[in-house]
């Protein structure tokens, strides 16, 4: 290093290991998992299920995890995973059934009925919080080893049978050595990032608006969701339970969430509601205020030797159609059985076809939050004759049972074994 130049932070630690001062760990387990979001806990939960040994390495503090607001619609087969984690308890306490939503445009409502559309089934709305909390507190309660606030967390030799993940905590430098590794680290996290830039391929559209949201504790407007369309931009009204309530507006990507104030929110909230709507609904502070991005992203392939990604860390939908938590819980389907049916079968056919089963129900979901997206949000590079063809296209799918279907079945979730 040339004279006058801090040494790099791990260089250092590794340093002070070479003069005996810095105590390194190393510490073996099956699978390491990056990430303790709901990808991360949920896997950790099924493989501990099955007698399988995982240590999950987060960078942040579990508060900070938990506080982060995202969506809360779970279709059936999230709901069924969560069960057979064993941490579904609250949720069906708790949970709110949704057998539909409302459709806004033109001023006016539409009542697309899923439960009707698709045979009985429903989504439940149950915030992703919870889920995190719940994954949590089954992992706590367990005595299961999740590291917190790890530091420069490093993967290694995913292309061999011997990967390693590496962290800093505590000024000690900790390795893990195991037979997987499980990105679970979001779309800003390590995993995708270190896999071979020849091996991976990235799909991406950013869209070019953003969604402020609004959590309240003030009663929902509504029963049940509505997605409204309105010529001054999209807005959805949600909610996490009858006393909390959780809204959205799209803003243009330039705006600030400091420009937004609460009294301004309400307003413009009002302006893109119905008469009844407006009529019902309840403002009051809000509790937490945020503006994020929108983007479609996917990854391919899914796998790199012995790491393998899941949830954010390999794919980003809009949050239109909600699929973000239960694609991650489709993933973590997949992947806990493969490395389940490893150990127990001796076979590895599920960690070899991972990557495929993922990508076919990822694009699908992809293609309905995008298709979603196109037909709710205002897009001024389209022109007036784009509100138009929007408007026409809902007056279709409202009057069409077949195109209110095809809505309903895509929200609540097409079976796993779709197209099969
Ligand atoms: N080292 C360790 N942990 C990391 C690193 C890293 N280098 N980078 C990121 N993380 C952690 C993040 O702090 C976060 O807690 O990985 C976790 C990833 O969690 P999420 O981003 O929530 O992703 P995931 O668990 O796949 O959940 C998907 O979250 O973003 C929503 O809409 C999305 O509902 C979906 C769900
Ligand atoms: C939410 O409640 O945060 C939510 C619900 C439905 C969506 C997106 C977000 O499509």
């Amino acid at each position: 290093m040339p004279d006058g130049q801090a040494l790099p932070k791990l260089a250092f630690i590794v340093l002070r290991q070479l003069n005996g001062d810095t105590p390194m760990s190393t510490t073996r387990t099956q699978v390491a998992i990056v990430g303790a979001g709901p990808s991360g806990l949920l896997l950790g939960q099924l493989l501990h299920k099955a007698g399988i040994d995982a240590i999950i390495v987060e960078r942040q503090t579990g508060d900070y995890v938990l506080s982060r607001i995202r969506a809360g619609v779970l279709e059936q087969v999230c709901i069924d995973l969560l069960d057979e984690a064993g941490v579904g308890q609250r949720m069906h306490k708790e949970g709110l059934i949704h057998g539909g939503f409302d459709l806004l445009f033109k001023g006016a409502r539409h009542r697309i009925d899923m439960n009707k559309l698709t045979g009985g089934k429903n989504v439940m709305v149950y915030g992703q919080t919870e889920v995190t909390r719940d994954l949590m507190d089954a992992r706590q309660a367990a005595g299961l080893p999740t590291v917190y606030e790890a530091g420069n967390v490093q993967v290694h030799d995913f292309d061999s049978q011997k990967p390693r993940v590496t962290y800093e905590k505590n000024g000690q430098l900790h390795t893990i050595e195991c037979d997987f590794i499980a990105g679970c680290d979001g779309f800003h996290g390590v995993c995708r990032a270190s896999a071979p830039k020849n091996a991976i391929k990235e799909f991406e559209k950013v869209y070019p608006f953003g969604w402020l949201g609004v959590l309240s504790d003030t009663p929902p407007v509504h029963h049940e969701l509505i997605y409204a369309n309105s010529p001054r931009g999209f807005a959805l009204c949600s909610q996490r339970s009858e006393t909390r309530s959780r809204y959205y507006l799209q803003v243009p990507l330039t705006d600030k969430v400091e420009q937004w104030s609460d009294e301004a929110f309400w307003a413009e909230l009002r302006n893109r509601l119905d008469p009844e709507a407006r009529e019902h609904l309840v403002t009051g502070p809000s509790i937490e205020k945020s503006i994020a991005p929108l983007r479609s992203f996917v990854t391919e392939p899914m796998r790199f030797g012995r790491m393998f990604l899941a949830g954010d860390a390999a794919h980003i939908v809009p949050p239109t159609g909600a699929k973000g938590l239960n694609l991650a819980a489709t993933d973590v389907k997949y992947l806990s059985n493969a490395i389940i049916e490893f150990y127990q079968d001796k076979t590895e056919a599920g960690i070899d076809t991972y990557s495929e089963r993922c990508l076919r129900r990822i694009w699908r979901a992809e293609r309905f939050s995008w298709w979603f997206t196109s037909l709710m949000h205002n897009f001024p590079e389209n022109g007036e004759i784009g509100q138009k063809f929007q408007d026409a296209e809902l007056d279709y799918l409202i009057h069409s049972e077949s195109g209110s279907r095809t809505i309903a079945e895509n929200y609540v979730g097409l079976p796993l074994d779709f197209g099969d």
